[in-house]
């Protein structure tokens, strides 16, 4: 959605702000032996307390509040009784809805410790979004995007995910503009605007860049199950900074 008044902005932020802190309580209580449902949980009763729901369980009948996945599943993992595990590497997708404005927001974390190996993927991944962020002006081509995070995972060595995708958020959990690929389109011809309202979302492996679909009909693993990381921030476009509404 393009936002075209304040009143837009004003839910925006709430609802980006809400979208935060859950994703920041949910990061701050993963440890070992607590199962991604245990998670979840936690993740539902804040978004409950703040009269907000759950996106993907609205949009599509998600079978949870939020997304869940421990590598090499990447995105949409259904939570479940596991137990999280030192040494895992979790993806937590946070998206809301309050008053008919959507927010999206996530993150991957290590369970206790990471090696240096996943530490670095996600510092790459990570700096990937702030390259997207910075470069995403209005008046610029949409594909700066692709191409800030591309050049940022080509740099570090690694490859991105090319069939998970940023995507407009507002309206709805997916708005337009769709399909914002996270690699250089050069035949993507459409244009940021001033008060656009974007999800970006890089993802970064050190493997191939394949994803397969789990039997489960939701989980999507690297096909290669080399582990992956995800960041993501809602955001408005402007001519200048864009506003984060998710920080
Ligand atoms: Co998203
Ligand atoms: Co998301």
């Amino acid at each position: 959605m393009t936002i075209d008044s304040e009143n837009d902005l004003y839910h925006l932020k709430m609802i980006g702000r809400i979208c935060a802190q859950t994703l920041k309580k949910m990061m701050k209580a993963v440890r070992p032996g607590l199962s991604t449902r245990e998670l979840d949980e936690m993740g539902n009763e804040y978004l409950k307390s703040e009269g907000a729901r759950s996106a993907p369980r609205l949009t599509y009948q998600f079978p949870g509040t939020t997304c869940l996945s421990v590598a090499p599943v990447i995105a949409h993992g259904i939570p479940n009784d596991v137990k999280l595990k030192a040494g895992d590497l979790l993806h937590i997708d946070v998206s809301a809805e309050l008053d008919g404005y959507f927010a999206d927001t996530g993150a991957s974390v290590p369970v206790s410790s990471a090696g240096a190996d996943v530490e670095r993927l996600l510092n790459a991944t990570r700096n990937a979004l702030w390259q997207a962020i910075r470069a995403a002006k209005a008046g610029r081509q949409i594909n700066v995007i692709g191409q800030a995070i591309s050049a940022e995972a080509r740099r570090r060595g690694y490859n991105t995910l090319r069939e998970l995708t940023s995507h407009g958020v507002g309206h709805s959990l997916h708005d337009e503009p769709l399909d914002v690929v996270n690699y250089y389109n050069a035949a993507d011809k459409r244009f940021l605007n001033d008060g656009l309202v974007l999800a970006i979302e890089p993802f970064l492996t050190s493997g191939r860049g394949w994803i397969t679909e789990e039997n489960d009909g939701w989980s999507l693993r690297t096909s290669d199950r080399a582990p992956a990381a995800q960041f993501e921030h809602t955001l408005v476009i402007t001519k200048n900074e864009p506003i984060i509404l998710t920080l």
